[in-house]
């Protein structure tokens, strides 16, 4: 009998790679930090048990087409999983899974570290002094917002958004949110209010994005919208680019329609929207939320234990389908 196949779309830190070995799986990884182009994965997905990819493959019906039917499990390196077509896995018969909970602390934390970057100017305070151009202190200089006394705005309250919310208690924020579910914790713990997002846009000093890619959020953060905040607010975006409208926000920004914005994700990833990169008051990580090492090493894990419990004939600990 063959050893069941799992391909691993990329490098990956250590265990899940012996931890498939140890299952008697073969473990076959794309052996590169870029994502495999589109052909090359094609042609390494066949006869496949197992996939583990990443938030940049597209999981749709052509690459489940291309695996064939020996296909059972497609786990994400991801706890977003809007680059798979889930209802095409569904009629396929392969599960999915994702990565909850472990990578919630650091992306908080990644949310948290754009905050105050983008309200008191960290990046643009760096470029001056590395510049040589800084002429020393002055009463006038990068002014930014105050944290202390302002309010947080909350679009979505999750498992990130609540993290997120609840760091603020150290801040001495305010804090509103804007989700379909009360969140007890998060009013009981931070005293948060639960508004209407068209409440909670005119109303925060630093508007953070903690929902998920789907049909109704793609554009949520759009023209009409950007012009009902603050002109002094902050946008945050850790969750995903396309829930911002970009064209839209390199307007509002360059217009100083709002104040300033820490991007961890965009619109069309790693593409930027023209314009973006050459504005000083925004942030811009390359999509670090969960890249904290012992997040990325719970990951390996997670999506290793999900397939071995797929190929195993049991229930997977983190199904999406
Ligand atoms: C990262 O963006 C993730 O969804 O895990
Ligand atoms: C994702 O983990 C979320 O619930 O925010």
């Amino acid at each position: 009998m063959s050893v069941p196949r799992v391909l691993i779309t990329r490098r990956v830190p250590p265990p899940a790679v012996e931890l498939l070995r140890d299952a008697g799986l073969a473990a076959d990884v794309c052996d590169q930090d870029d994502p495999p182009d589109r052909p090359t994965l094609l042609k390494r997905v066949p006869g496949v048990a197992g996939l583990i990819t990443m938030l940049s493959e597209r999981v749709d019906g052509e690459l489940l087409k291309a695996a064939g039917p020996s296909l059972r499990v497609v786990a994400n390196f991801a706890v977003g999983f809007d680059n798979i077509d889930i209802p095409a896995c569904a009629a396929a018969g392969v599960r999915v899974t994702n990565t909850p909970g472990v990578l919630t602390d650091a992306t908080a934390d990644l949310a948290w570290a754009l905050i105050l970057s983008a309200a008191r100017r960290v990046v643009e305070g760096d470029k001056l002094v590395r510049s040589g151009q800084w002429t020393g202190w002055t009463p006038l200089q990068l002014l930014g917002l105050q944290l202390t006394g302002s309010t947080l705005g909350l679009v979505g309250a999750g498992r990130i958004g609540t993290a997120v919310g609840l760091r603020s208690l150290g801040f001495g924020m305010n804090v509103l949110y804007a989700d379909e579910r009360v969140n007890p914790e998060l009013e009981q713990r931070v005293g948060a209010k639960r508004v209407a997002l068209d409440q909670l846009l005119p109303a925060a000093d630093v508007l953070s994005l903690h929902v998920p890619l789907t049909p109704q959020t793609r554009h949520l953060i759009n023209a009409a919208r950007l012009a009902t905040m603050k002109r002094t607010a902050i946008l945050i975006n850790t969750s995903r680019g396309p829930v911002v409208d970009e064209a839209a926000l390199v307007a509002a920004l360059r217009n100083r329609r709002i104040a300033a914005a820490g991007f961890d994700v965009y619109e069309h990833e790693p593409r930027l929207t023209p314009g973006l990169a050459d504005l000083p008051n925004v942030v811009l990580l390359p999509h670090l939320g969960s890249a904290a090492t012992a997040t990325r090493q719970k990951m390996s894990r997670m999506v290793a234990e999900n397939v071995i419990a797929v190929l195993s004939g049991r229930e997977p600990p983190n199904p999406v389908n």
